[in-house]
């Protein structure tokens, strides 16, 4: 197991100020802004803008930003206004960002997403959304509605990705790690978390496939590592995390061996050297804790940094990184309402209030007008 941090005596919120060395990153500290979809990219071609850029400069102080879910393909967006990562002009609207956000001192990971069936017929040309399986479920998304507005919408009944597609699908992570490259990200993180595609492979609810990529645990695992390898071949593995959340229902899907397969998931990525292992917990979502147990079963099989969120505090973070259970906690709400949260953590200063009604969409209200502290 990892040693904790030593941090001053007395001062255990100085935990979260110790540096950590994430792969190929050496991280000034371990208070990350956590991955955080909010709709404001622009229409029609998903592109990274200016609104995005101050927004990200301002937070420029965590310790790693990710990035919001950035869609792989047009094939894995599932909301209105997400930023894309496969076209030319989405890689050159990231790099505006990614330079800023060097400028600023800062360091940033893109996150990779593909949400599977929590999308609609309208971004696919009519045509259903993809998944393991042709399975209906219970969900909404987010479209434009007739009026230029976001409306809530359920989520269609999606087609089962055919076997001869699977190649094309792991291509396109390849290529968008690779434009995440050229786009100047430090890391790339697989989101592999919540219910969307690849998620939609690991859990035996939503996948009920009779090939090599559902039944056993190994075969619902294997597009997951399948596409880690591939973007481990675009980039150093160093440069690699990936986003998992094994507890809890989201986005319509249940994961009933979710703790089973996580902790194989987890197993074969420290195989792969990679430079992180990003758990989401479920709490956020008004589900129960993660159980204490899994937490030090994934903590066994997997040595390398774990970065938590999920409902974390100072109080929830200190005794988990003292016990080396976890190394480093993304924030995400806090993030949206604090753009200087690190240091309002270290100072121990009062935080912002995050409103929810302007977490997705709509204009700067609510997105860069949040004050820092001083
Ligand atoms: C999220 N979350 C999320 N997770 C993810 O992996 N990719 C994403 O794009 C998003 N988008 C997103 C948007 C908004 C508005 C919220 C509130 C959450 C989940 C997020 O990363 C984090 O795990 C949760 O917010 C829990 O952490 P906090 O908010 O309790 O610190």
């Amino acid at each position: 197991m990892r040693p904790p941090p030593a941090g001053r005596p007395g001062r255990d919120r100085d935990l979260l100020s110790e540096p950590l060395t994430v792969g190929a990153l050496d991280l000034p500290h371990r208070v990350w802004m956590a991955p955080l979809t909010r709709m404001r990219a622009t229409a029609p071609a998903d592109l990274p803008n200016d609104a995005m850029l101050r927004y990200y400069v301002q937070r420029a102080g965590a310790a790693m930003i990710v990035s919001e879910g950035t869609q792989v393909s047009p094939e894995g967006k599932g909301y209105m206004d997400t930023p894309g990562i496969h076209s030319a002009e989405q890689v050159r609207g990231w790099r505006r960002i990614t330079d800023a956000v060097h400028e600023a001192g800062g360091t940033i990971a893109a996150q990779l997403w593909h949400v599977g069936r929590v999308s609609h017929a309208s971004f696919h040309g009519g045509q259903a959304p993809v998944s393991a399986s042709a399975s209906p479920f219970r969900n909404r998304t987010t479209i434009r509605g007739d009026d230029g507005q976001p409306v809530r919408v359920p989520c269609p009944t999606p087609r089962a990705l055919a076997l001869e597609e699977i190649p094309r699908l792991v291509d396109d992570f390849r290529r968008a790690t690779a434009n995440a490259r050229t786009a100047g990200f430090d890391a790339v993180e697989v989101h592999a978390a919540h219910g969307y595609l690849l998620h939609q492979f690991l859990s035996t609810e939503s996948n009920t496939r009779d090939d090599a990529y559902g039944g056993t645990i190994d075969n619902r695992a294997r597009l997951v590592l399948e596409i880690v390898d591939a973007v481990c071949e675009a980039w150093e593995p160093d440069r690699v995390g990936v986003r998992i959340s094994p507890v809890g229902r989201i986005n319509g899907l249940d994961d009933p061996a979710g703790a089973d397969t996580g902790l194989h998931v987890a197993a074969e990525l420290v195989r792969r050297g990679l430079a992180y292992l990003h758990l989401s917990e479920p709490d956020w979502t008004g589900a129960a804790l993660l159980p204490d147990g899994l937490r030090r079963e994934l903590r066994s099989v997997y040595p390398g940094v774990i970065v938590a969120a999920g409902g974390y505090t100072v109080q929830k973070a200190v005794p988990l990184i003292r016990e080396g259970l976890i190394d480093a906690v993304a924030f995400g709400r806090a993030f949206i309402a604090n753009p200087d949260l690190p240091q309002r953590l270290a100072r121990d200063l009062p935080l912002n209030e995050p409103v929810p009604e302007t977490f997705y969409g709509g204009s700067e209200i609510g997105y860069t007008d949040y004050p820092s502290f001083t």
